[in-house]
């Protein structure tokens, strides 16, 4: 039966693979969840039959393979800084990842280096490449749907964070902001009338930048970098904003269990989960002791990749190594340096296997900086959080845990250590209710017709298959906002009310003189 199963199951993967695609797959952002998000999609659709491009800032990290082909845009690590997430400066309150347009410039410069990057612009005007599908990753900069016009095949989107009114716009317009908000503002629905009046102001203003100062600027790199290759290949030169609103599909790492249900363009696609390892890797030997001999359970405690806990203050070592070692449960903690007096059930770990840690029996609880891969491995292994939010749509994520009763949310300040025992004192004291109910998240993520991953490789071939997917393009896009909003109508009906009112007045004044002249003539 085994035998049978498995003869079955290759004559439907040599059928479904009978089409392998050439695909550019542009991922240039210098971070290291940017980089596992890429490094995963690429390798799904390796693993599926497809030839690969892949614009990558982790070149070293790649396996060989010959069906990818890099191209490497490690300089970009040069221009971002990552120290810009220095722990210190954050307690201090000194960072501004939270103004838009701070972040927008840092965004499309990264995005203006790659499109101008040499071994891109080699790439571009190398006639020998051609592609059947383009997949881009969005950073808050639209540029990279010009890359279409160069090789002329259809273009995906893809977004890191649950769906927001920035990308949803580039395939469908904005989203309702009366319960869709904006991820830096982190309001969870059903939102409060002040909530809402500044879900509203956000959408409104950041629409009219986006139209107008981001928009020049990015016609301009379009103009500068791609618009002399089209001429010289004397290939179409489309309006940058066609191909702006041009994308055929939008792949989100995002899931509706994690997130909210909110309506979406038949065009969005959730992906979320697919960097999760099918089997999980064993422990190695002196982690899978630690963890099998954890009778009370063990916490696991990270801040994630971008994070180096080590430039925490030291009196925050110290108190969070106090509030640890006051615990009964095994604390693993991952850390870049070893810390002097450790209690005796914290053990330090330079590096940690993190899916394999989640789903091991014995971890009861995660304590982590609440980043979306982080918190949606949690709900894939089951396992309750508490989220200490560092920037980003790390806000979003940790209200959204604690609204879902699956964790509890920590602010990072000076006090961390003395407010991070409060929630733990909070979660441990009610654990298997948090528990019971990530498991009831847990399930509703797995209890799905298709795999993230398989989903990923289905609907990137949907899109070669039915030329650019025009079935699924939103018939919003064909809509003005005014028209959605019906402000026309609104017009005519206030134009008809004017109109009525004076006709009104007309009338009484005609009746009005009437009266008098008859009392005259009396
Ligand atoms: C828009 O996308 C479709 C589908 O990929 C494609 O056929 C069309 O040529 C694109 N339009 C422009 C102006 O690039």
């Amino acid at each position: 039966m085994e035998k049978f199963k498995c003869l079955l199951f290759f004559v439907v993967v040599s059928l479904c693979s009978c089409d392998a695609y050439k695909i550019l797959a542009v991922f240039p952002m210098p971070s290291p969840t940017h980089g596992i998000l890429g490094d995963n999609m690429v390798k799904h659709l390796l693993n599926a039959g497809h030839e690969v491009t892949y614009i990558t800032p982790f070149a070293s990290k790649q396996k060989s393979n010959p069906k990818l082909h890099i191209v490497d845009v490690t300089d970009h690590h040069n221009f971002f800084n990552t120290d810009l997430l220095d722990i210190t400066q954050i307690l201090a309150g000194s960072m501004n990842f939270k103004d838009p347009n701070f972040v927008f410039s840092m965004m499309m410069n990264i995005a203006a280096m790659t499109l101008e990057h040499r071994d891109v612009q080699k790439l571009m005007k190398d006639p020998q490449q051609k592609f059947d599908v383009i997949i881009g990753e969005y950073m808050f900069a639209d540029l990279y749907s010009t890359f279409p016009a160069v090789f002329q095949c259809p273009y995906i989107w893809f977004s890191t964070i649950e769906p927001h009114w920035m990308i949803v716009n580039l395939v469908h317009g904005p989203m309702n902001p009366a319960y869709n908000g904006d991820y830096m503002h982190a309001n969870i629905p059903p939102f409060s009338f002040m909530q809402r009046v500044q879900e509203l102001w956000i959408l409104l203003t950041g629409l009219y930048r986006h139209n107008n100062e981001y928009y020049k600027r990015e016609e301009e790199v379009y103009q500068k970098h791609i618009v002399p290759i089209l001429k010289e290949q004397g290939k179409p030169v489309p309006d940058y904003k066609v191909l702006k609103y041009n994308a055929s599909l939008l792949l989100g790492n995002s899931q509706v269990a994690i997130g909210n249900a909110v309506p979406l363009p038949p065009s969005y696609k959730h992906i979320g989960g697919y960097h999760i390892e099918d089997e999980v890797k064993p422990l190695p030997e002196d982690l899978k002791k630690i963890m099998d001999n954890a009778k009370n359970g063990v916490i696991y405690f990270s801040l994630g990749s971008n994070l180096k806990s080590k430039n925490l203050p030291d009196e925050l070592k110290k108190g969070l190594l106090e509030v640890f070692g006051g615990l009964k449960q095994t604390v693993l903690w991952k850390f870049e340096e070893n810390l002097p007096n450790q209690p005796k059930n914290v053990h330090i770990v330079q590096w940690a296997p993190q899916q394999s840690l989640l789903a091991h029996p014995n971890l009861a609880l995660f304590v982590t900086h609440g980043g979306l891969l982080s918190l949606t491995e949690a709900v894939h292994f089951g396992v309750p959080v508490i989220a200490i939010p560092v920037f980003a749509d790390q806000f979003l994520n940790a209200n959204q845990a604690q609204h879902k009763g699956i964790g509890e949310k920590v602010d990072l300040t000076y006090n961390l250590h003395k407010d991070l025992k409060i929630a733990l004192d909070k979660v441990l004291a009610d654990l298997p209710r948090y528990t019971a109910r990530m498991k009831e998240l847990s399930t509703a993520y797995h209890d799905s017709p298709m795999k993230p991953k398989e989903a990923l490789n289905f609907w990137v071939e949907h899109v070669v298959r039915t030329r650019g997917a025009p079935h699924l393009r939103s018939v919003a896009l064909q809509v003005p906002l005014y028209q959605q909003a019906y402000l026309d109508l609104l017009v005519v009906l206030l134009a008809a009310a004017v109109a009525i009112l004076l006709l009104v007045k007309k009338i009484l004044c005609y009746f009005k003189s009437q009266k008098s002249i008859k009392q005259k003539e009396n």
